[in-house]
């Protein structure tokens, strides 16, 4: 059992996380107001009743995290793992491509990506700079500043709401378990930097783990966050989640975490589809991605806000969607789904 002290380390970097989160926000905001007020989104203000009911989700959220790692689902050391210096290196930068952003959403302007682009080799709904990112997904640029942006978005609880994938996932893959852990293998769909392949390796030290995203930019930086680790040999492919590039039944385990908000209805199924085909039956599917209107209709307004503030085309269709439905009509079975702060996990079995 880890001690006292460890936890109340633990509280406090997150409490500290959340002030830099807000106060970032607050000043950002303010900035943009004075600078480009022209891009300055139009916000619904938060009722008080839904910032206390964040409050208890986010507190709700910091004692799963705590208790699951004292479970021993994953060490404890991870809930301090974070690039410390690295963003303490980055963080300037974030402040100094804000101009940009502005610029870009002044202008509506969603389309700025490198002219070096094949665009050929995307599905046209990834051509887009989501949340008016500098390049989009499509460079080492935008790639760099990318989990820095996403730690102060969620005020710190991004790594917190991404290891909730870890409890199901280790559920659902006791259907193996008469294999050795070293034969099973976890494909991360749509895995960005690498950051849920980092906390899925604390929690099973011996398995093949793999990653898929369409962008090869952030693919080389999930290289360099995983390449840290011990003995680790990142397995890391470039392709769509649509039609993934490994064979059927080849996965005993699948996450996708933050993927499907970002994409057109059409493309969700075919990307839970494919999760369903890639799966070895018996396999377990879990998904993360944003709470929804039915799930949590009392952060209805930061939803709002969210889809106001960032470029995300397919956000509104994505909360009003049925993910129950589109793992069923997939096939899968003994679908399940619990809400942890703004994110949604779900999982599901390939009978
Ligand atoms: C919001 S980010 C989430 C990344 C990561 N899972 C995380 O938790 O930070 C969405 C990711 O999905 C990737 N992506 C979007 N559409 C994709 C597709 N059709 N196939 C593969 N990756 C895709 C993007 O390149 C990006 O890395």
């Amino acid at each position: 059992m880890a001690d006292p002290l460890t936890k109340l380390a633990y509280q406090a970097l997150q409490q500290g996380k959340s002030l830099v989160g807000v106060a970032h926000k607050e000043v950002s905001t303010k900035l943009m107001e004075l600078v480009a007020p022209k891009g300055a989104p139009k916000t619904l203000p938060i009722p008080p009743q839904m910032l206390g009911d964040l409050q208890a989700s986010n507190a709700a959220l910091m004692e799963l995290d705590w208790e699951e790692a004292e479970q021993g689902l994953y060490p404890t050391s991870l809930l301090f793992d974070a690039p410390w210096l690295d963003w303490a290196v980055r963080y300037p930068m974030v402040w100094l491509d804000m101009p940009s952003t502005w610029n870009r959403r002044s202008e509506r302007n969603v389309t700025d990506l490198p002219t070096d682009l094949d665009s050929d080799s995307y599905p046209d709904y990834y051509l887009q700079n989501f949340h008016h990112q500098t390049d989009g997904y499509l460079s080492d640029y935008s790639a760099s500043l990318y989990d820095l942006q996403v730690e102060i978005l969620f005020n710190g609880t991004a790594e917190p709401m991404r290891r909730r994938v870890i409890k199901p996932l280790i559920q659902g893959l006791r259907a193996f378990a008469d294999r050795s852990p070293s034969q099973l293998r976890v494909l991360d769909v749509a895995t960005g930097t690498g950051r849920t392949l980092r906390q899925v390796r604390a929690a099973l030290p011996q398995a093949q783990l793999v990653g898929l995203d369409l962008s090869a930019a952030y693919l080389r930086q999930a290289n360099r966050w995983l390449s840290q680790l011990p003995n680790e040999l990142p397995q890391l492919v470039q392709g769509n989640a649509e039609t993934m590039p490994f064979a059927s039944g080849s996965m005993q385990g699948v996450t996708c975490v933050f993927l499907m908000h970002e994409l057109p209805a059409e493309a969700r199924q075919a990307v839970i589809n494919d999760c369903f085909r890639v799966l070895e039956p018996g396999g377990v599917l879990v998904l993360a991605d944003s709470v929804q209107l039915a799930d949590s209709p009392q952060f209805e307004t930061a939803m709002d806000n969210f889809r106001r503030v960032f470029h995300e085309p397919y956000y509104r269709d994505y909360i009003g969607d049925d993910i129950d439905a589109r793992l069923a009509a997939a096939g899968f079975s003994g679908i399940r789904a619990t809400s942890h702060l703004m994110t949604r996990v779900w999982s599901a079995t390939k009978p």
